[in-house]
C-alpha cells in the first residue's frame, strides 16, 4: 500500500490504536497530522514518525469542541493543502455500570467524545473533501457498535451511533468520490484496555473474555491499524458504508 503524497488526519493518535495507525501510515509514505488532547503523547507520535524519516505535525485538539475540530482541519489545509484521509478514532470508555445505575454525567461524557466527536470531525472534514473532489474516512467504532455489551450502555450507544452516522454519510457522499467506513475492533491491548487492570477489576475476567473470542486472544493494535490502512488503500475502492469487524470471529 502506497500513501506517498497523501495527507492523513488521525484523532486520538497520541496513544493506542491511533498512534500505531499513525506510524503505519507514515511507514507507507503518508504525511500524518496527529490530533489529540494529550500533548505529550501526541508529540511522541510525531517524534516516532520523524525518526523513521516521515512527515508529521501535532495539533492539540479536543474533539468535543467543534471550533477546535474546524481549526484542526483548517490548519491541515494551511500546512499541507488537502485532507486525503481522516481517521476519526478518539474515544473513551465508560464506567462499568448497569443502565439504571449509569449517571447522566457519565452518559453525556462518553457520548460527547465518542459520538459527538466523530460527527464534529466528519462535519468539518467533508466540505474539504467535496472541494478537492474526493476523500476517505474511517471511523473507529467497536464490536460494541454491533451488539450489546452489558454494563457499558453509554459506550455501546455511542458506538452504535458511530456506525449509524458512517452508513448515512457514506450513502450521502458515495457519488462525490468520498468513501466512509467504520471499523469494529474487539478488545485490543492498549492503555484503554489493559489486561492487567481488567484482571484487577475482576479476577479471571481476562481469560473469560478471551474464551468468548473464537481466535482465543485479544487484538494487537497493528492488526486494527492494518485493517484501517487497507480500507484507505486502492485495494478497497468499491467499499463504502461498511462496519468492518476486526474481532477474531467474535461477531460471527
Ligand atoms: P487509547 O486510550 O489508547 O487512545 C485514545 C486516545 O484518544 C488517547 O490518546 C486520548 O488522549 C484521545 N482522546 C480522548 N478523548 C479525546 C478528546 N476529547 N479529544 C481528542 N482526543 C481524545 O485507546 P485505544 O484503545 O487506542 O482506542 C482508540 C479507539 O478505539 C477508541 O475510539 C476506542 O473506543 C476504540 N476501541 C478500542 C478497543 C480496545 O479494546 N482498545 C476496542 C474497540 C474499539
Amino acid at each position: 500500500m502506497d500513501f506517498q503524497n497523501k495527507v492523513i488526519v488521525i484523532t486520538g493518535a497520541a496513544s493506542g490504536i491511533g498512534q500505531v495507525t499513525a506510524q503505519a501510515f507514515a511507514k507507507e509514505g503518508g504525511t500524518v497530522v496527529v490530533a489529540d488532547i494529550n500533548e505529550k503523547g501526541g508529540q511522541k507520535t510525531v517524534e516516532q514518525i520523524k525518526e523513521i524519516g516521515g512527515k508529521s505535525i501535532f495539533v492539540r485538539t479536543n474533539v468535543t469542541d467543534y471550533q477546535e475540530v474546524e481549526k484542526l482541519m483548517a490548519q491541515t489545509i494551511d500546512e499541507f493543502g488537502r485532507i486525503d484521509i481522516a481517521i476519526n478514532n478518539a474515544g473513551i470508555l465508560s464506567e462499568l455500570t448497569r443502565t439504571a445505575d449509569t449517571s447522566l454525567e457519565s452518559w453525556h461524557r462518553v457520548m460527547k467524545v465518542n459520538a459527538d466527536g466523530v460527527f464534529y470531525c466528519m462535519k468539518a472534514e467533508i466540505p474539504h473533501m467535496l472541494k478537492q473532489e474526493g476523500g476517505i474516512i474511517v471511523n473507529t467504532a467497536s464490536i460494541a457498535g454491533l451488539r450489546g455489551l452489558p454494563n457499558n450502555v453509554a459506550y455501546t450507544a455511542s458506538k452504535h451511533a458511530v456506525i449509524g452516522m458512517t452508513k448515512t454519510a457514506a450513502m450521502e457522499y458515495a457519488k462525490k468520490n468520498i468513501r466512509i467506513n467504520a471499523i469494529c475492533p474487539v478488545f485490543t491491548v492498549t492503555p484503554l484496555f489493559n489486561p492487567d487492570i481488567i484482571n484487577q477489576v475482576s479476577e479471571g475476567l481476562v481469560e473469560k473474555l478471551k474464551k468468548g473470542i473464537p481466535m482465543k486472544r485479544f487484538a494487537d493494535p497493528i492488526e486494527v491499524a492494518n485493517t484501517i490502512l487497507w480500507l484507505c488503500s486502492d485495494k478497497a475502492t468499491f467499499i463504502t458504508g461498511m462496519a468492518m469487524p476486526v474481532d477474531g470471529g467474535l461477531t460471527a
